[in-house]
């Protein structure tokens, strides 16, 4: 009989093991999934640890099935990363709904943090004796201002070392009925856990500043040659991701035209600067050699997907709606919407600005250029409803430009 009932225990951990592992991987792969959608961000710390509290939590402690009544209660869980010589972070507290935060922004100064050096231990668990003497002896191990935070004595911790980056500490204190090797199990999965999480978010964020850099690098360098472009590439930037907002495209797309604008003219990285430079008209030969540099950017841009925009802006944005534009000669909406808004914004920009060629234009003659019917620049190079929103959105070009003049 006894075997059975132990054998029914040993039973029911490994349930309850096996529940846990599995509740963690669909939690972690569902925070991925975030991750990779969104790229952009780093998950949002407070709410990742809470989720995964309160799913650990919700694994039976003793085998009875998962009830309010069997969770834990009063648990106060300390969450700090390390942010240089500080610790910052956030204290939570269990309650009927699950985990909230009651401390934000909590920063701990002084160092040791703690009488525990968990930099060193990896581990720390604590059951204080409920007499007063070690009570109140337990209370001195404990930084005063964390004892301020959390508004009650101290009566036993567990707590993990995270390692990654960046380095911090989890600490559970205050556990009803003491601390359990369970919930020194629980703890060690949610150290790890968020450890794991927030070293990939912390690459992902690495790997993105990487990326911005190189495409910052690339627009800077087919610069070089052409003179006196001033803050043209970041105008370009500013005035595509304005017309994609006001033409209500998803914010994606804006974000990433705002990015990726400034490479429409990377291939000039192939135009001799005699060309460039030259203070007159090109002659026809010099036109062809110019005219390449589409080309040449949608080769420097290769096949990364990551680059696709990128790519068809460089391609094409001396195409015009008519027809009448190059390299290809594409016509209406063969031409790639991101080619179109950069060609606009780029056009505007070119007239405004002080070229080998020509002299600065006031905003007004420009938008008579953008808008006549007939001469070198003409509105049927444009999509008619691009050229529509423009006109409604004058004024916010000209105040772009004469704020990154
Ligand atoms: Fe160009
Ligand atoms: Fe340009």
């Amino acid at each position: 009989m006894e075997n059975a009932t132990a054998e029914k225990r040993n039973l029911d951990k490994c349930h309850r093991s096996f529940r846990l592992i599995m509740d963690l991987l669909d939690l972690t792969d569902h925070t991925l999934e975030g991750l990779c959608e969104k790229c952009s961000e780093l998950p949002d710390q407070k709410l990742m640890i809470t989720r995964i509290l309160d799913q650990l939590l919700s694994v039976p402690r003793h085998g009875e099935g998962s009830t309010a009544a069997n969770r834990p209660r009063y648990l106060t869980l300390l969450y700090l990363q390390k942010d240089r010589v500080t610790l910052k972070g956030d204290i939570f507290r269990l309650g009927d709904n699950g985990f909230s935060t009651i401390a934000s922004g909590v920063s701990i100064d002084e160092r040791p943090s703690f009488s525990f050096d968990l930099t060193r231990e990896d581990v720390l668990e604590f059951d204080c004796p409920p007499d007063p003497i070690s009570l109140e002896k337990f209370q001195e191990r404990f930084h005063p201002e964390l004892r301020k935070w959390l508004g009650e004595p101290l009566t036993n911790c567990v707590g993990y070392h995270m390692h990654g980056e960046p380095e911090g500490i989890v600490i559970g204190f205050n556990y009803p009925e003491g601390v359990s090797r369970y919930d020194g199990e629980v703890m060690k999965s949610l150290a790890v856990t968020v450890s794991s999480l927030s070293t990939l978010a912390y690459q992902i964020t690495e790997i993105k500043e990487g990326f911005i850099y190189m495409i910052e690098s690339l627009a800077r360098a087919s610069e070089v040659n052409d003179e006196d472009t001033g803050n043209h590439i970041l105008r370009v930037n500013t005035f595509a991701k304005h017309l994609a907002m006001a033409m209500d495209q998803p914010e994606s797309f804006c974000n990433e035209i705002g990015l990726v604008a400034q490479m429409h003219d990377v291939g000039k990285i192939h135009t001799p600067s005699r060309i460039l430079r030259k203070p007159g008209p090109l002659n026809r030969d010099e036109w062809k050699e110019m005219e390449q540099h589409t080309l040449q950017g949608e080769k420097i841009l290769g096949n990364a997907p990551r680059l696709t925009m990128a790519r068809q802006i460089a391609c094409a944005h001396h195409e015009n709606y008519d027809g009448t534009g190059y390299p290809k000669g594409l016509k209406g909406n063969q031409i790639p919407l991101e080619a179109q808004i950069v060609k606009l914004a780029d056009v505007y920009d070119a007239l405004r600005s002080h070229r080998p060629y020509k002299d600065p234009m006031p905003h007004d003659a420009a938008l008579r250029i953008i808008f006549s019917i007939d001469g070198h620049i003409q509105a049927a190079h444009f999509n008619p409803v691009l050229l529509d929103l423009f006109r409604r959105e004058v004024r916010a070009f000209e105040e772009i430009y004469e704020k990154l003049g």
